[in-house]
């Protein structure tokens, strides 16, 4: 059965919405182990619910249209659950093409229902892109992904560019150079990535650039096989001559071993997976946390020991209010020392930091082991398995545990409903309970 065409929200629209901290509703209609992995987080709490598609659909004959079997069955599937019809709803699926027959439903029921175009698939791949730095001498580009949390860069100066940490999807960067008439000179990766399929081989190859890397971070660390592909040495000190600016590799590891940062005009830290804006770095996915701990502990007293007005570019955020007024995720040493909770915790010295990170490393996914093999050219995948291994926010920083112990101890949809301002008790909720 054809789609009907109902109202969309493009990932674009819909990360202006969750930006803006716009009141609506989601029905996520995916299968409960795929929500749980992942699911659309803005700068506020967004009323979820997930219900599966073949939970909510109870069809009276094979040839109920299914719109009209979502209008039957909504309103005794989810019972208290929605918002008042009228208010915005937003459904979702894995790739959009089972969610327009939802949406068309709640439509026929008086809400203001849209479907997001694509599905989660297409807003995991969805790109924004927020101005740094721009000058006649140097411009900044942050490229944030942002239902993944991942953050890359392209800076550019007299005419060239230099890409770091690009993704796997490159004509993002390859469009920005085009539109801006910028020749893409050095593509970097800060580290060897756990969370994602980093497209720095790629780029460099499709634009004729050397790939730089860390030689340590070269090597997967479980079996000390070496990188499969050409790459040239990123160490410290490291310096290239980008247009009229300079940009240096400080070498501090803890993250990896090979953590790079790469410092811009002497005024930019891009502080790789070591620094984030309210947390640092994970230090234990290596599977050596015990001695890289007090890697980690030295490198974030050297980064602290920067210039107060260093603006620290991080390569990861955990959660949209990390953004600024201009949507961008930045911060001066000076903001994080008071802001970061990690930061903070160096003065208490390495016995209390260890105790501190031991106790608030997440789990350990497991499709960081592929990706870390597909990253050092090990493995080759294909688009539908790269997919599967980018599925869910990164799990680079400490606060995640944190983070998922609130979400945990989050009200019951009801009552965050009601703390947005909705009404949760539906007509047909009165009617059903009358
Ligand atoms: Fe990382």
């Amino acid at each position: 059965m054809s789609a009907p065409n109902i109202p969309v929200w493009s990932p674009a629209e819909l990360h202006r919405h969750l930006s803006e901290s716009s009141r609506f509703a989601i029905l996520d209609v995916r299968n409960q182990s795929e929500f749980n992995v992942w699911k659309i987080e803005g700068k506020v709490p967004i009323p979820t619910i997930n219900l599966t598609y073949f939970d909510l659909l109870d069809l009276e004959d094979e040839d109920e249209e299914l719109a009209a079997a979502f209008a039957r069955s909504i309103p005794i599937r989810l019972k208290d659950e929605l918002p008042l019809p009228g208010q915005p709803v937003l459904a979702v699926c894995a790739k959009g093409e089972t969610s327009p027959h939802v949406a068309e439903g709640l439509r026929r029921l008086g809400y203001e229902a849209y479907n997001l175009a694509g599905g989660m698939a297409a807003w995991g791949d969805h790109y924004e892109v927020r101005v740094i730095e721009e000058t006649p001498r140097l411009s900044i580009l942050q490229i944030s992904r942002p239902a993944r949390g991942c953050l890359s860069y392209l800076l550019a100066s007299g005419g060239e560019a230099m890409v770091v940490d690009p993704a796997r999807h490159i004509e993002t960067y390859t469009s920005l150079a085009a539109e801006r008439k910028l020749r893409i000179t050095a593509v970097l990766d800060t580290h060897l990535q756990a969370d994602h399929l980093s497209g720095g081989v790629a780029l460099a190859q499709a634009v004729g650039a050397d790939y730089w890397l860390h030689p340590y971070d070269s090597i997967y660390p479980d079996d000390l096989l070496p990188a499969t592909f050409p790459f040239r040495y990123l160490e410290d000190g490291t310096t290239f001559k980008l247009g009229k600016v300079r940009v240096r590799a400080l070498h501090l590891p803890g993250h990896t071993l090979g953590m790079i940062h790469p410092l811009v005009d002497n005024r930019f830290l891009l502080s790789g997976d070591t620094l984030f804006i309210d947390s640092i770095g994970r230090p234990d996915l290596g599977g050596k946390a015990k001695a890289w701990i007090p890697l980690l502990f030295d490198s974030l007293q050297q980064l602290l020991a920067l210039p107060d007005s260093t603006m620290v570019l991080p390569a990861h955020f955990s959660h949209m209010h990390e953004a600024d007024a201009q949507g961008c995720y930045r911060a001066t040493v000076s903001a994080l020392r008071t802001r970061n909770e990690g930061l903070r915790m160096l003065s208490q010295g390495l016995t209390a930091f260890s105790a501190y990170i031991e106790a608030s490393l997440p789990e350990h996914p497991q499709s960081y082991d592929d990706i870390r093999r597909v990253n050092t050219g090990l493995l080759q995948v294909d688009e539908a398995k790269a997919s599967e291994l980018e599925l869910g926010r990164n799990r680079c920083a400490l606060s995640q545990r944190e983070a998922e112990k609130q979400a945990g101890k989050e009200a019951s949809v009801s009552s965050r409903l009601q703390t947005l301002g909705y009404s949760v008790q539906t007509p047909w909720q009165r009617f059903i309970s009358g």
